[in-house]
């Protein structure tokens, strides 16, 4: 199959002084323009306040493609073909004037005024309101020909009533197909192999459920800190900044029933589904783990803990690790629990899930190995060693019948094959106009309605305690007693 081609369009990036333009826009754009699948009439147009000639942000995102792009050396020619396509302007973000320029450097931008326009939020989100509502008001109003699409960023609303409130006012200005809402995760090759993997092959799909299995285990592990970004993760915490988009995006596509085709909106109905049926299970206390990193050494280096951190309060409760039992309550998932955790400040930076199977019915071999029987594991490495690996026992070579555990492993590695960033693949999406990877409205109200009742019960006083645990080690001792109180453990890793 040809490698699919968007139409010329112009892509607006606001907050483009910002860290997620220079991390991750602009060098995936420019590994997008690198491998030659933008046309010639694509054209980026960087808007933010601070003062800046076009020059100067194409000098500085000389930088950010040297440092970050994936296709690396840069050859001078490539790099003049993206550099004639970088333009800047300085705007406030709360200034009509301001989008009616913008508007007018569109125009002048596009070709014969016939040429499409794409909208990136990629600001703070306190200040997603007032663009949405200007873009819609000044900017795109008038505009005939050529089609508008906006992107957002997450964080995608603070509870389910702003995300609520902020489906509500793009719904003013756009209409839901003009809407792409990220969730980098989703961009992420191995996530998206989830699908594959479960509907392009025969074999998984008919186990695939409470018959069969006994467990899911979902860690999304972090050796980073919260750097720089104290004030957003003080109100965010990991449950917003993981659980709600990140986690919930993994469980769903873990969990979700095949559509009947693979469309945007076939595929969004049956994430839906999963999501509406799936709680916190509070059985037994209120179904979650949290904590909070202290002082510690992570690669051998000591690293401070969360409270001596920039811009956090030195009493702050924010939690930076969480675990959680979930429950689904469908035909294919009654009764089986999905475990899932995320911390910053982990030994290890690792994202997998894990589908733990049942016990075979019949141990006929326990009496005679000295080991003990393993169930069958399937685990999805989603990263960093890309990868699917199968668990299963095997007899010990030599007289009698002593059994061992063995893994059959596939690994991207051994394809040798390139994997684009996630930012590549979701902001080409999104100019192809293909929204199947990105979050629909009532997908991100139901994720943050599995969400609301933990923070409430916390916000009440009536939920766990926030626990500390040391930077380095795999979360509180707590989250250990939480899940062997099931009669399980969490994999080691
Ligand atoms: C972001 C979070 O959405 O995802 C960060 O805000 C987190 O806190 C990051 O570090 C993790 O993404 P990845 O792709 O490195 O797993």
């Amino acid at each position: 199959m040809l490698p699919r081609r968007p139409e010329p369009c112009l892509m607006v990036i606001f907050g483009a002084s910002g860290d997620l333009t220079y991390r991750k826009l602009i060098p995936a754009l420019y590994d997008l323009v690198a491998a030659r699948l933008l046309p010639s009439g694509f054209a980026i147009l960087g808007f933010a306040r601070k003062p800046k000639t076009s020059e100067t942000f194409r000098q500085e995102m000389r930088r950010a493609v040297e440092e970050f792009a994936r296709s690396r050396p840069i050859p001078i020619d490539t790099w003049e073909d993206f550099a004639r396509r970088l333009h800047y302007m300085t705007g406030d973000y709360n200034n009509p004037a301001d989008y009616r320029r913008l508007q007018q450097e569109l125009e002048a931008l596009s070709p014969a005024g016939r040429s499409n326009w794409m909208f990136y939020l990629a600001t703070p989100p306190e200040v997603y309101r007032p663009i949405v509502e200007h873009i819609g008001s000044e900017v795109t109003l008038q505009r005939q020909g050529g089609w508008t699409r906006i992107i957002v960023e997450k964080p995608f609303g603070h509870d389910l009533d702003s995300a609520r409130a902020l489906n509500q006012h793009l719904h003013r200005w756009f209409r839901e197909d003009q809407i792409y809402r990220i969730d980098h995760y989703l961009g992420k090759e191995t996530v998206q192999n989830i699908l594959v993997f479960r509907f392009a092959n025969g074999i998984f799909e008919p186990i695939w459920d409470r018959r069969y299995v006994d467990h899911v285990q979902i860690t999304v592990a972090e050796t980073l800190g919260i750097g720089n970004r104290g004030s957003y993760y003080e109100r965010a915490g990991v449950i917003r900044d993981i659980m709600q988009n990140h986690m919930l995006q993994l469980v769903s596509l873990v969990a979700m029933e095949p559509p009947a085709e693979f469309t945007a909106d076939a595929v969004r109905n049956e994430k839906v589904k999963v999501l509406k049926a799936l709680r916190v299970d509070t059985s037994r206390g209120d179904g979650t783990v949290r904590g909070q990193y202290g002082p510690g050494v992570i690669n051998g280096q000591f690293v401070p803990g969360y409270t001596q951190e920039q811009d956090v309060a030195p009493d702050s409760t924010t939690e930076t690790y969480l675990a959680m039992r979930l429950m689904i309550d469908n035909w294919r998932w009654a009764g089986v629990p999905f475990y899932v955790r995320s911390g910053k400040r982990l030994p290890r930076r690792v994202t997998e899930i894990a589908i733990q199977f049942k016990m075979p019915p019949l141990l006929l071999f326990s009496e005679r190995t000295a080991n003990e029987i393993q169930p069958n594991l399937l685990v999805l490495n989603i990263q960093p060693d890309e990868g699917i690996s199968l668990r299963f026992s095997a007899k010990v070579p030599g007289s009698g019948e002593n059994i061992q555990p063995v893994i059959m492993n596939f690994s991207y590695n051994a394809l040798q094959t390139p994997v684009p960033d996630a930012y590549e693949r979701l902001l080409l999406d999104a100019m192809l106009g293909d929204s199947t990877l990105f979050t629909r409205h009532d997908e991100v109200e139901a994720s943050w309605s599995v969400i609301m009742p933990v923070i409430e019960r916390w916000q009440s006083g009536q939920g766990s305690f926030l626990e500390m645990y040391r930077a380095g080690t795999w979360g509180p001792k707590e989250a250990d007693d939480f899940i062997a109180a099931d009669g399980r453990s969490w994999r080691v890793l």
